[in-house]
Formats: C-alpha cells, sequence, structure tokens
C-alpha cells in the first residue's frame, strides 16, 4: 500500500515512519514542509496527481502550547483550517478512499471533565485555544460529511495531550511536559533553589507517551473501515501539573522548591478522555509516565541548543 504522512518529520510523524517503515507492504511517502506546503492548494493537488497514494495519514497542523495560541489566534485558526480543507477536498477529489484525520481534545466543550466522542458540538470551547479547535472541529466535520456524501472512510482520531522525542522545547511556544523539562534542566544547571509553575499546580491533564498515539494509528490503518467515525485516544486517566513537576524534577535531578503563580492562566481544570471506544479495540497506552518522561529527557539532553 502507498501510504502518504503529513507532518512526518513531526513529533507524531517521527515515531509514525519509524514503526512504518519495518513493514514490507507499505511504501511511504513523507514531504518536509518545504517539499509539499499544505497551504498551497495547487502543490497539494499536483503532489497527489502524481504520487496517488491509497491513504493519508493527516497529523500536519500549526501546533503550540497556550501561550503560543494565546499570542497567535489568527494563525492557529487560519492555518489550519486552510491545511485541512486543502487536504481533505484534494483527497477526495482525487478519489483517495482511506484518511486518519488527527483531531484533538480541546475540540471538546470546556466545562466537561470526561470528554466522550458525542459530546463534540455541544457547548462552548475553552479560550485561550479556541481558534485551534474550531479548525480541528471543521476538519472532523468535513470528514464526516465526505463519508456520508461519498462512502469513503475518513475517520477521525482524537488524542489527549501528547509529548516525546521530536516535541517542541522552545521556552515560549511549548506544551506543558518540554516546557518543563527545559526549565527544570535549566534551573537545575543554574542551581536555582525554585522553579515557578503556572496556576495552583492541582489543574488535572492526561499526557500520553507520542508511542502510545502511533501504536494505535497503526492498529487503526489495519481497521480504518471499522472505526467509529471520531475515536478518542487518550491515558484514560491523569496526573495533576504538579506531579508532572514532580516526576521530571526526580528523572533530571532539581531537588528545589516549585513557587506557585496564581495569576498565570492555566486553561480548564480538568481534561480526561473517556477511552471506552479504543479500548473495545483492544488497545490501550501501554508507556508509564516515568518511561516516557526519561525518553523525551534523554531527547532534550541530544539538542545542540539544549
Ligand atoms: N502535540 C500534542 O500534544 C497534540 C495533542 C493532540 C493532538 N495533536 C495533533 O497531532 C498531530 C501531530 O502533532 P505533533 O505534536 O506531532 O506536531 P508537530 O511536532 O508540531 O508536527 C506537525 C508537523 O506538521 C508540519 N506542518 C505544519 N504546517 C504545515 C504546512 N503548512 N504544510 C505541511 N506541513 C506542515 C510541521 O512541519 P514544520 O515543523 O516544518 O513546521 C510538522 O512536521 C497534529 O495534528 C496535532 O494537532 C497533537
Amino acid at each position: 500500500m502507498k501510504l502518504l504522512i503529513t507532518g512526518a518529520h513531526g513529533m507524531a510523524g517521527q515515531s509514525l515512519t519509524q514503526k512504518l517503515k519495518q513493514l514490507n507492504d507499505i511504501r511511504l511517502l513523507t514531504p518536509t514542509k518545504q517539499a509539499l506546503n499544505l497551504l498551497d492548494q495547487q502543490a497539494i493537488n499536483h503532489y497527489l496527481r502524481a504520487e496517488q497514494p491509497e491513504m493519508i495519514i493527516h497529523l500536519a497542523a500549526r501546533v503550540g502550547g497556550i501561550q503560543a495560541n494565546i499570542a497567535n489566534p489568527v494563525a492557529f485558526l487560519t492555518d489550519n483550517i486552510l491545511i485541512n480543507t486543502h487536504l481533505l477536498t484534494g483527497a477526495l477529489s482525487h478519489k483517495i478512499k482511506n484518511l486518519l484525520f488527527i483531531g484533538s481534545s480541546c475540540m471538546y466543550p470546556k466545562d466537561r471533565e470526561i470528554l466522550s466522542e458525542s459530546d463534540m458540538l455541544t457547548g462552548l470551547l475553552e479560550p485561550t485555544n479556541e481558534g485551534y479547535a474550531l479548525a480541528k472541529i471543521s476538519g472532523a466535520s468535513l470528514c464526516k460529511y465526505i463519508n456520508l456524501q461519498y462512502g469513503f472512510a475518513y475517520k477521525t482520531i482524537i488524542p489527549c495531550n501528547l509529548y516525546g522525542p521530536y516535541d517542541n522545547f522552545h521556552p515560549t511556544q511549548s506544551h506543558l511536559i518540554p516546557g518543563l523539562i527545559r526549565k527544570l534542566h535549566e534551573a537545575r544547571q543554574m542551581n536555582k533553589n525554585e522553579v515557578v509553575i503556572w496556576g495552583n499546580g492541582d489543574a488535572r491533564r492526561e499526557f500520553m507517551y507520542v508511542d502510545d498515539l502511533t501504536n494505535f494509528i497503526m492498529l487503526a490503518i489495519q481497521r480504518i473501515n471499522v472505526l467509529p467515525q471520531s475515536i478518542n485516544v487518550g491515558l484514560g486517566y491523569d496526573y495533576t501539573i504538579k506531579e508532572y513537576y514532580q516526576m521530571a524534577a526526580k528523572i533530571i535531578g532539581f531537588q528545589g522548591e516549585f513557587v506557585y503563580d496564581k495569576n498565570q492562566p492555566t486553561g480548564m481544570q480538568k481534561k480526561l478522555l473517556n477511552i471506552s471506544l479504543a479500548k473495545n479495540l483492544g488497545w490501550q497506552a501501554q508507556s508509564s509516565l516515568e518511561y516516557g518522561l526519561k525518553k523525551t529527557y534523554d531527547y532534550f539532553l541530544s539538542l545542540p541548543t539544549c
């Protein structure tokens, strides 16, 4: 099978391509953003016409943490809407029948603590990443409409927060886990006595090691026709932000104190995916928090800028 992965050089893409490369019957297409910019509809059409993949795993997106989303909501909405619309309509017009679209748990209403697939479009979104969430919702809806109208199999996988090697460790643009790894590493290097945590540290978050998501994608590739239209993929349990800091501090060797800045935004108090549908398919996340954080810290240490 000829399989196109968009975003193949990002965090999830690196993990997925490593697994797919081990299979003999898959021919992988993994263009970089420079080779195939998904903001350019003509380039997509040209690429799909030339390569004719049989299935697309659409991982590419403008992705960022809370600060990046707050600072640039216009780009998080418009880039992601354009990327998704261009790619999905391009795939449709080239009659590519199978596509996995990657959503995000921020597609769900902000007032729910446990998030089930049927909760989509039943309430207000978290304002700090509303633009990104709206683009994901429109992408998932477009998948559904294409299936209804044309009988294709365009399915949406909705992961919880992810972390792992190839994550973005930028000091201001990163998600919680790479951000706290950098902070704790630098604090240890500079012999600092304290590290500031945004909020009171009690908000709960579900962060899954990226290999667990790509294990699910491997299963989904085989069973795309029987997958539900949208399916949550997460741990099914969560930790407080303080617990993530504590585990990372243990791995990194930071022995100072945590100070809480309650004036900073932390987003929702709790977000936990209901993963019953994924469990029904026989899947469950396998990586412990300690294992995932160690692997991620090892990757961070290998970066030239670290
Ligand atoms: N990370 C998370 O916590 C998380 C949680 C839930 C869902 N997701 C979703 O999972 C998917 C993978 O996320 P990730 O963490 O692996 O993200 P990532 O590391 O930021 O990778 C995203 C990839 O998309 C590419 N890309 C961005 N704009 C593009 C464009 N215009 N044309 C072509 N490629 C473009 C990026 O290329 P460049 O690097 O060259 O810009 C990058 O390779 C995304 O759809 C994301 O929304 C992520």
